[in-house]
């Protein structure tokens, strides 16, 4: 079989490594370039990769990347740079999962608003899927531009989308607690996630203004079919990967923590990556996987509250593009992936 052909733009990153790993065991990918503004060997930016990928980085050139029967391009770009590689990618017929947010709000006034700059190619939003598999899946297949998830959205979103789907909580003010290890910050180096900044430190950020919060929101109203919205605020934890939320929400009659629990395992029958719990989700149990694990239970005063938990890195953003990489090529969901 041949094998597709692919590419991984922002090589020295910490999505890009983790992506790089799962691809050289998936049995219908092969690494043709990884581009870079370093004029590194791969494994010289990622020892971890010595023995494994025998590649040079290469200065981004869409021809370049067509003329070597490139077919996708996986972008593990800082958002604002991905909506620079994307268009003319676009143009050559190569298709793109887009690991950064430029692609998954519909609206630019929205991004704007968020992300405090103007959009550059609103042109190419009317054509990008958000690529959250469990959610979009039959519109993944077709797709020439994927939105791939944020980390923090993805347990939110699976976290309520069974209850949201089904009117069984409020859609208003849901709170969305959530804590990430530093690994969420990326490989550039930022003051807040500098060792002494961080070790031995737990506090929140971006109270009420997180840029994933209208993500949240726009996925979750589409579920719901009418306007969800969250209080959604990130803390970052002193651990090197993983995500935990823990989410409460106001339930619209009386609901039992046995049907909720059957109503998630239905709502996920199918779904290889979401595993439905009764015991309570952890990071560790995630780590390194592209599973996301959910529980939901039922407190005192009738309240729901779910607990999701993932690995940000993997499930988070290199995982879940590989989910839709598969489904873009008609390779078994799990290839690459178990
Ligand atoms: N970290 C996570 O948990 C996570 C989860 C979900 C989504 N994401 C998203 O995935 C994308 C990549 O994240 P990451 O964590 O891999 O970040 P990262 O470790 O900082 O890597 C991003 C890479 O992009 C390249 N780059 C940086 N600034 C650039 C610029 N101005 N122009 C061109 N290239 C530039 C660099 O690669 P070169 O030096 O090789 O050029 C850099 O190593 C981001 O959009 C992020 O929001 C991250």
């Amino acid at each position: 079989m041949e094998r597709v052909k692919v590419a991984v733009l922002g090589g020295s990153g910490y999505t890009a490594v983790e992506l790089m790993k799962i691809l050289l065991r998936h049995p219908g990918a092969e690494v043709a370039a990884v581009t870079s503004r370093q004029d590194e060997h791969v494994a010289d930016l990622h020892p971890s990769l010595l023995g494994r990928l025998d590649l040079r980085c290469e200065p981004f050139d869409p021809d370049r990347l067509k003329a070597k029967g490139v077919r996708v391009a996986f972008g593990c770009l800082p958002h604002g740079t991905s909506m620079e590689a994307v268009p003319p990618l676009l143009d050559r017929g190569i298709r793109v999962i887009d690991l950064s947010a430029d692609y998954r709000l519909r609206d630019p006034a929205v991004y704007r608003e968020w992300y405090k700059e103007a959009h550059h190619d609103p042109a190419n939003l009317a054509r990008a899927v958000y690529g959250l598999p469990e959610v979009y899946g039959d519109r993944i297949a077709t797709a020439e531009l994927i939105a791939n998830p944020g980390c923090y959205p993805q347990t939110a979103i699976l976290g309520l989308a069974p209850l949201l789907a089904n009117g069984l909580v409020e859609p208003a003010g849901i709170i969305v607690d959530s804590k990430s290890g530093v690994s969420g910050g990326g490989r550039t180096p930022k003051l807040p996630f500098h060792f002494p900044e961080c070790n031995e430190n737990f506090a929140a950020y971006s109270v009420g203004s997180h840029r994933h919060t209208p993500e949240i929101e726009q996925v979750l109203s589409d579920v719901a079919g009418r306007p969800v919205s969250v209080v959604f605020t990130p803390h970052l934890v002193p651990m090197d990967r993983g995500i935990f939320s823990t989410i409460y929400a106001t339930p619209t009659r009386s609901v039992a923590e046995a049907e909720l629990t059957e109503l998630y395992r239905a709502y996920y029958a199918g779904k290889p990556f979401v595993r439905v719990r009764t015991t309570i989700p952890a990071t560790k149990d995630t780590a390194g996987t592209n599973f996301l694990d959910v529980a939901v239970k039922v407190v005192r005063g009738g309240k729901v509250v779910v607990l999701a938990a993932e690995d940000n890195l993997v499930r988070g953003a290199s995982g879940v593009a590989v989910q839709n990489f598969n489904r873009m090529f008609g390779f078994p969901e799990t290839a690459g992936l178990l």
